[in-house]
C-alpha cells in the first residue's frame, strides 16, 4: 500500500483557506459572480464530503446553480460501492462533452471513491478528455490547490494515489441550512468484507478526536440542526485508533450530554463489534433515536463465512434479541446482499427466514456487483442474473410486507415528530419519527423544523402519514 494515515496541520488547512481568499478576488474581479454545480452520488459521507467542498467552493467566491450549461465548475462527487453507480456517472460526465463545448473554460472534475481505483482514474485518463481535475477521498482537504492547478489549464490534473488515509480538521463547509445534519467520527474501514470496495477507496480506519467532534457538534446545534446523524463505515469501532479512553459509546454519551433539543443517530454499526454496552447506552441515553441500522448482509453461515463478516447467523439474531430487550421499541434497518457468488437457493432462503425472524421496519437490498480486486470478484459465480433477480424480487415483496405491517401497527397512536420539510399534495409536511420512519403531515408550514406531535392515521409500505396535534 501506499502512504500511511496523517494528520493534515492546521497550517496546512490554513494554506488552502487562505488560496480560497486568494482565488476568490480573481474569480469575482470585475463584479463576477463565478458558478459551481455539485453532484453527488452514492452514501451520506459522500453527502458530508460535498458538504465541504461546497464550503471550499463558497469560500472561492461560487454560488451554485443546478444546470450544468452555466456551471464554471462541475464536481462529480462519485460513488464505487456497486458498479451501477459508475455507470451513471461515467454516461453523465461523458455527456458532459456537449456542455463543455457550449462553455469553453469550463472545469469538469471527478471526485470521490469511483476515481481512487487505479483503473477507473486509467478509464478517465484514457477515455474521458473532457474530464480536468480528478482526486480521490484522501485529497479532498486540498480541493482548492488541485482546482488552481486544473484552472492553471496546463494540462490535466490527477491526484488519487493508494493511501491509508488522512483526517483533516476544520474544512469549510456549506450546508442546505435544515435541520438534519451529518457529523463524519471517523473515516475509512478495516473489515475487507470479501464483496466491499471501500476499505480500498477510503483506506484504514481512522476517528477524530472526541473534543473536535463535539466541538462540530456544537455548531452543527448552534446552527440549528435538530437530527444529527453520526457517520463512519463502522462506528462501533470509533476511538480504537486514538490510544484515548473512548470508545463510540463514550462519545455517545458525551454527544447526549450537550444542551438541547435534538436527536442522534448513527450509521453503519456492523454487528460483529455492536456490544451490550452500545445497546446499554442507546437505551439510557435520552437523545438517542431508537433507531439501529445493523446490516445482516446475509442468512447462510457459510454466505457470512465467505462474506468475511465475522458473525453467524445465530450470534446475529441473539444481539437483535438483546437489543430489544434494551429497547423494546427499537426501529430496526438492514442492508441485504442477493446473489454473492455461489449463493444456493437453499442459502438464499436462509436469508428469508431471518428476514422473517427478525422483521426489519425496512431494508436496503442489493443485487451482488463485482468489484475488481476485492477477494469475493476471484469465486465462482455460476448462478445467471435472471435468477438473482428472481430472489431479489422474493426478498423485496417480503421487506415490503413487513414495513406495511409495522406502519400499520402505528395508527392511532401518537408521536413525537421532528418536521424537517415540505411535503406535497394533501400532506404539506415531511417528517421522521424517532425510528427515522417517513410521516407525512397535515398541518401549518410554520412547523418546519420543529418537534411536534403527529396522530398517524394510516400507513403503507414506505411511509406513515397522520396530522399534527399540537401546532
Ligand atoms: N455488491 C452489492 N452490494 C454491496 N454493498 C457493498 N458492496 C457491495 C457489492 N459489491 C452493499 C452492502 C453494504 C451497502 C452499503 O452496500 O449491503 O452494507
Ligand atoms: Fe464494506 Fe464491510 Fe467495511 Fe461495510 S464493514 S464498508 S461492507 S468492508
Amino acid at each position: 500500500m501506499g502512504r500511511e494515515r496523517e494528520e493534515i496541520s492546521p497550517q496546512a488547512v490554513a494554506e488552502q483557506l487562505a488560496l480560497c481568499e486568494r482565488l476568490r478576488a480573481r474569480l469575482t474581479a470585475e463584479g463576477r459572480q463565478p458558478l459551481a454545480l455539485v453532484d453527488t452520488y452514492g452514501c451520506q459521507q459522500n453527502e458530508a464530503d460535498s458538504e465541504h467542498l461546497r464550503g471550499f467552493l463558497k469560500q472561492m467566491g461560487f454560488a451554485f446553480t443546478q444546470d450544468e450549461f452555466e456551471a464554471d465548475v462541475i464536481v462529480v462527487n462519485t460513488c464505487a460501492v456497486r458498479e451501477h453507480a459508475e455507470q451513471r456517472v461515467l454516461g453523465n460526465v461523458g455527456a458532459l462533452t456537449h456542455t463543455k463545448a457550449k462553455k469553453p473554460g469550463q472545469i469538469v472534475a471527478v471526485c470521490g471513491c469511483m476515481v481512487q481505483q487505479p483503473h477507473m482514474a486509467d478509464k478517465i485518463r484514457k477515455s474521458y478528455r473532457m474530464v480536468d481535475l480528478v482526486f480521490g477521498p484522501h485529497e479532498l482537504w486540498r480541493f482548492p490547490e488541485l482546482l488552481e492547478r486544473a484552472m492553471e489549464g496546463r494540462g490535466r490534473v490527477f491526484a488519487a494515489d493508494p493511501f491509508d488515509g488522512a483526517v483533516a480538521e476544520g474544512l469549510p463547509v456549506s450546508r442546505d441550512g435544515g435541520v438534519r445534519a451529518w457529523l463524519s467520527v471517523m473515516y475509512g474501514c478495516n473489515n475487507f468484507c470479501s464483496y466491499c470496495v471501500v476499505p480500498y477507496v477510503r483506506g484504514r480506519e481512522r476517528s477524530r478526536r472526541p473534543e473536535d467532534v463535539l466541538a462540530e457538534a456544537r455548531r452543527l446545534l448552534a446552527d440549528g440542526a435538530k437530527d444529527i446523524t453520526l457517520l463512519g463505515q463502522n462506528v462501533n469501532s470509533y476511538g480504537r485508533d486514538l490510544g484515548l479512553n473512548m470508545d463510540f459509546s463514550g462519545l455517545l454519551r458525551e454527544l447526549n450530554a450537550l444542551p438541547g433539543d435534538f436527536r442522534l443517530r448513527f450509521m453503519t454499526s456492523h454487528p460483529k463489534d455492536a456490544t451490550e454496552r452500545l445497546f446499554e447506552t442507546m437505551a439510557s441515553c435520552e437523545k438517542c433515536a431508537h433507531h439501529l441500522h445493523l446490516p445482516v448482509q446475509a442468512g447462510s453461515d457459510r454466505v457470512l463465512r465467505a462474506m468475511n463478516r465475522g458473525y453467524d447467523a445465530a450470534g446475529y439474531l441473539e444481539k437483535v434479541e438483546l437489543l430489544r430487550k434494551y429497547i423494546p421499541d427499537i426501529v430496526l434497518t438492514t442492508d441485504i446482499i442477493v446473489g454473492f457468488p455461489g449463493e444456493t437457493e437453499e442459502e438464499f432462503e436462509d436469508t428469508l427466514r431471518l428476514v422473517e425472524k427478525v422483521r426489519y421496519d425496512a431494508m436496503f437490498t442489493f443485487i451482488y456487483s463485482k468489484r475488481e480486486g476485492t477477494p469475493a470478484a476471484k469465486m465462482p459465480d455460476p448462478v445467471s442474473r435472471e435468477e438473482k433477480q428472481r430472489r431479489f424480487d422474493r426478498l423485496l415483496e417480503t421487506s415490503n410486507r413487513i414495513s406495511a405491517e409495522k406502519h400499520a401497527a402505528y395508527v392511532g397512536q401518537t408521536l413525537r415528530v421532528l418536521v424537517d420539510g415540505p411535503g406535497s399534495g394533501d400532506y404539506p409536511l415531511a417528517a421522521r419519527t424517532d425510528g427515522g420512519r417517513l410521516v407525512h403531515l397535515r398541518g401549518s408550514e410554520e412547523n418546519i423544523g420543529r418537534f411536534v406531535k403527529a396522530r398517524i392515521t394510516s400507513g403503507n409500505t414506505w411511509a406513515l402519514f397522520g396530522e399534527v396535534t399540537d401546532g
